[in-house]
């Protein structure tokens, strides 16, 4: 979460393992996220605003662009305007008090709880304890200030469900089932580990693909984990480890032989072109596509050579038979009869083999959804692969990283008022040097620690008034000592009334199955 602001500092040394460097987005690490997009390039993560028009009732981090990412938000947005069942969950490791980063979250996991997800929060307490070496009676007072600020903020916790995870024996049931998916490379791999890694470490890692499903266990459906861009190792592994608990494999196929992943686009190409080569285009032969592929070079030029060799071969070898779409359901662990359920509940023509069915008359979607009925019939989790959003780490009212170890960089959800006020006041700014300076070339709000307070936080939902300080700013008609005294006012009325309601929440938690001495021995 906003941990990677805190910095190497609370870390035990495993972020310090060697290897570590080399794993650009380290959840334990002290890394700073300085250019967004490459996360796009490098890992995949998807532009929020490629998906933005699909959310019915935006919230306003989602509208100002500091939920910057997704991965697959598409299907929980599709569930949410269809009024079909998703969820949301994140989880907090309870390593400090929690400050003005965590509360970004609160509200995207409240936000989503409003929009009618069935919504999770979690304290990360292993992982505080394994990964940060925190002791359970700090983990305990921190546990508690993490519940009672998400309760203040709204989260309705009748509806939605709370739990620490060393509480949460279904929970660590499941984290143990996951751990057959992954293996040691894995990890060496995705976070660095090494043969100095403490084993509770790595436990602490199946037990987050845990949580990321744990929403699922009663039904399958879509998940939202927002977080930040530096839990993305951990759901590129969830949605990984989600798949390979999968019973059937479902794909597109062209003929009997397989194609790989990167092969299959080609062949559809020489099979949308049929109309160009088939002697007759309703049956056109593997081994006509294969001699059109060989002369056919704007066509392959996109592909690797090895990709065009490969795939000119098996078309080669498959000779006379047919090329022709269908779908493809793998049996990839499924029980013999969930195996004979499937191919019986398969409408219209289809072909059985050995390891796998193929059905000539159904398409990709409905395919999707009866190998996951069918899965779930049979005891399976049929997880939905988890999706997440990933917002922008505010920066540090001092410059720099915000971090929970300096405390003039945060301003903390317990902080009093009067502190929180002055630590806006000491902020630096994206000022400039005189006034006169500012009002001739304007403010720059967007190096500005103060503006982001604005945007993040104090607007609230008002985007008229965070444009307004933007443009005022930008303009030269707004001067650095006034916009922190409206800041600081604000930030010390927002804090009055959170804490405020944190008394309030106080009761609402006593009252609630939340586990909150855990009665650990003192390590
Ligand atoms: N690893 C997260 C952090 O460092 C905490 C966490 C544990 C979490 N389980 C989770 C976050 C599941 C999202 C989903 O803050
Ligand atoms: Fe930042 Fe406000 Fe100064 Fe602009 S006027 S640089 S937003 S403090």
């Amino acid at each position: 979460m906003t941990d990677t602001n805190d910095g190497a500092e609370d870390g035990d040394g495993d972020a310090d393992a060697p290897g570590a460097d080399s794993v650009a987005l380290d959840p334990w690490g002290s890394s700073t996220v300085s250019d967004y997009r490459k996360l796009f390039d490098e890992f995949g993560i998807e532009s929020f605003e490629d998906v933005i028009d699909d959310v019915p009732n935006p919230h306003f981090l989602m509208r100002r662009a500091i939920i910057f990412g997704h991965r697959d938000y598409r299907r929980v947005a599709a569930a949410m305007r269809n009024g079909e069942p998703f969820a949301a969950l994140s989880g907090f490791m309870p390593t400090g008090d929690p400050h003005i980063g965590h509360k970004m979250v609160f509200d995207e996991l409240v936000w989503h709880q409003q929009q009618g997800a069935d919504t999770y929060a979690l304290i990360a307490d292993l992982e505080a304890h394994a990964a940060r070496g925190l002791t359970w009676d700090e983990i305990d007072d921190h546990a508690e200030d993490y519940l009672l600020s998400l309760l203040a903020l709204g989260f309705d916790a009748d509806e939605g469900t709370l739990y620490r995870q060393s509480a949460n024996r279904e929970l660590q049931d499941l984290a143990f089932e996951l751990g057959v998916e992954a293996n040691f490379s894995e990890l060496e791999a995705i976070y660095g580990f090494d043969g100095e890694t403490d084993v509770s470490h790595m436990q602490s890692v199946v037990t987050q693909m845990a949580d990321i499903l744990y929403p699922q266990l009663d039904e399958p459906k879509p998940t939202v984990i927002p977080v930040g861009p530096d839990q993305d190792p951990h759901m590129r592994l969830a949605r990984d480890v989600a798949e390979r608990t999968r019973f059937f494999k479902v794909t597109e196929a062209y003929a009997s032989v397989a194609f790989d992943d990167d092969e299959r686009p080609l062949v559809a190409a020489a099979y949308d072109a049929r109309g160009e080569y088939a002697d007759d285009p309703d049956r056109p032969r593997c081994t006509e596509a294969a001699d059109y592929l060989r002369e056919a070079d704007d066509v392959t030029a996109p592909y690797g050579g090895d990709v065009v060799e490969s795939v000119v071969e098996k078309l080669e070898n498959a000779g006379m038979e047919p090329l022709r779409p269908r779908i493809r359901f793998f049996d990839r662990q499924a029980t013999d009869e969930a195996f004979e359920a499937l191919i019986d509940e398969v409408r219209g023509e289809k072909r059985v083999f050995e390891g796998h069915v193929d059905a000539f008359e159904i398409d990709r979607e409905a395919a999707e959804d009866l190998a996951l009925a069918v899965e779930v019939d049979h005891g399976g989790y049929g997880f939905v692969p988890p999706s997440s959003i990933y917002h922008r780490f505010m920066t540090g009212l001092t410059g720099g990283k915000m971090s929970s170890s300096v405390p003039a960089s945060h301003i903390s959800l317990l902080d009093d008022p009067a502190e929180g006020y002055d630590k806006v006041k000491a902020a630096t700014t994206g000022g400039r040097e005189t006034a006169e300076l500012q009002r001739e070339l304007g403010g720059e709000p967007d190096k500005c620690p103060v503006y982001e307070l604005y945007a993040y936080l104090l607007a609230g939902d008002d985007d008229e008034f965070a444009q307004r300080v933007y443009d005022e700013c930008a303009g030269g008609d707004r001067l650095c000592g006034d916009c922190k005294e409206q800041a600081a006012d604000l930030m010390a009325e927002f804090l009055e009334d959170h804490q405020e309601k944190r008394e309030q929440a106080r009761e609402v938690l006593d009252g609630l199955d939340v586990e909150l001495d855990s009665r650990r021995s003192r390590v």
